[in-house]
């Protein structure tokens, strides 16, 4: 008999209703009697398990089912029966349990309720409880609205490079690629590290962001986007930084910053509504055990729209509040976690961009203003997260290019390409990059970095 997914159980429940069936997951908890037992059985399809109910008098195989260990997998055969008064909508009736693999009675995940730290120990383990099944189904499916939104408007998907020779952000925090043998590095005859024999025949690192190979993109395709992993090696231990990430980066031409910050917020209520829609029982699992009042939140983010502010103006805001921050707020100084989550929080209340950032404190490309201090940037800020989005207008006359290479100490000749850009039809264009697990802790309310990452790689740890 083909096998039957429990989602589809729950999508046309009638349909199977007094039917014989088969159905195969791995068992969430077992309860038994002599004459009873209930299998609580999932298998990943959708959030909810499916009740088997075994009986000793029907079914043969009924004492080796009943103590089979929790984590086993199994194919049950049985008669689906609606339950319309019971908590759960239907039940399976077993007519015959065939073992598929056994669980060994070490199985670490019992039904009692884990705590986080205690699942990151076993990350090869923790996608089967409902916090990870919950998460991670709805990490998948905001990737699919990302797509699907980009996709609705017509942008180019580009898959940028994950090994470059180019440091995007110029923050120096970058991965070396390499197949040198590190006891044995070929040098120079001044002694320094001769990369000329290295594999690409120069240095070589993994990519901070795709940003400036999107750019070229756009200035082809007019609107284009990247999603892939980015690397950084920040050695912050904090509960939103990963030295591997995924973020999203849509480039758009002609067009400035007030149409950078539009998409970005057009893109994240694409996404909300989808998931509404897709993640219905997700949501209330990790309203309900993971973050009190997560869903009214995200519907309020949904119905309203976000708040703008200048740089200078939530300096301001910053220095009037009357708060103790650990770093008091001045204008010249990039915004502490603390400042973020005041400005988004206390002050506004909902997602707040921060726009017109001081030119020292943010990257070579960002446009300068004409006040020549301030650069056309903008950092998407939201509640319980902080910073979620980074952007700007990019920089396309060629001539404030050049000064913006001098001032931050770039070789313009790593860069040609970026120059020739604006040399040959470089027009007006901008674009912004988003953190995916900063914007999956935000629409699950989770925490830390490390629960919404598959196998999570941040500073000292790197499982499997
Ligand atoms: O603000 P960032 O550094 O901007 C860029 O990389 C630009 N090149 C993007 C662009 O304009 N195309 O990074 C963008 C976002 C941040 O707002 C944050 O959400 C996320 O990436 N991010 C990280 N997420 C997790 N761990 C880290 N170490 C991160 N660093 C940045
Ligand atoms: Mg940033």
């Amino acid at each position: 008999m083909k096998r039957v997914e429990i989602s589809e159980l729950y999508r046309n429940a009638a349909q199977y209703a007094d039917t014989e069936i088969c159905v195969a997951g791995w068992v969430r908890s077992i309860r038994s009697s002599n004459r009873f037992g209930f299998l609580s059985l999932s298998d990943g399809s959708c959030f909810d398990p499916l009740q088997v109910v075994l009986e000793a008098e029907s079914l043969a195989e009924y004492d080796a089912v009943v103590a089979q260990n929790v984590g086993a997998a199994v194919s049950v055969t049985g008669k689906l029966t609606l339950t319309p008064q019971a908590q759960q909508p239907f039940e399976l009736h077993a007519v015959a349990v065939k073992s598929e693999g056994e669980s060994a009675p070490d199985y670490p995940l019992q039904k009692k309720r884990h705590t986080l730290e205690f699942l990151r120990t076993m990350p090869h383990l923790r996608a089967r409880t409902n916090t990870f099944q919950a998460v991670f189904r709805v990490r998948s499916e905001c990737a699919f609205a990302i797509h699907d939104f980009f996709h609705s408007r017509g942008f180019v998907y580009v898959h940028t490079p994950i090994i470059t020779t180019n440091d995007c952000e110029g923050a120096g925090e970058m991965f070396r690629v390499t197949t040198f043998d590190p006891a044995n590095v070929p040098l120079t005859d001044e002694g320094a590290v001769d990369y000329n024999k290295d594999f690409f025949g120069r240095a070589a690192m993994l990519t901070v962001s795709g940003q400036l190979a999107a750019e070229c993109f756009a200035m082809a395709f007019s609107n284009v986007y990247t999603f892939g992993p980015a690397f950084r090696a920040e050695n912050s231990n904090t509960a939103r930084h990963a030295a591997e990430f995924w973020m999203v980066e849509p480039e758009i031409a002609f067009a400035d910053l007030a149409d950078d910050m539009e998409l970005a917020e057009d893109m994240l209520r694409h996404i909300l509504k989808h998931l509404f829609a897709a993640c219905q029982r997700e949501l209330e699992f990790l309203d309900a055990r993971i973050c009190p009042g997560l869903i009214a939140r995200l519907e309020a983010v949904a119905g309203a729209p976000f708040a703008r502010v200048s740089y200078t103006e939530a300096i301001g805001l910053l220095q009037k509040s009357g708060e103790r921050f650990a770093y008091p707020a001045e204008w010249g100084g990039d915004l502490a976690t603390e400042h973020e989550r005041y400005l988004t929080e206390k002050v506004f209340e909902r997602p707040v961009f921060v726009t017109d950032w001081p030119q020292e404190i943010k990257a070579f490309y960002m446009r300068q203003n004409d006040d020549g201090r301030t650069v056309a940037a903008m950092d998407l800020l939201v509640p319980g997260v902080g910073e979620l989005v980074g952007g700007s207008q990019r920089e396309e006359r060629t001539d404030r290019l050049r000064q913006a290479y001098e001032r931050c100490g770039l070789n313009p000749e790593s860069y040609g390409f970026y120059t020739d850009l604006r040399r040959f039809g470089g027009t007006k264009h901008a674009g912004f990059g988003l953190g995916f697990e900063r914007l999956v802790m935000y629409l699950t309310g989770i925490a830390n970095i490390r629960d919404v990452e598959a196998f999570p790689r941040t500073a000292g740890s790197a499982e499997f």
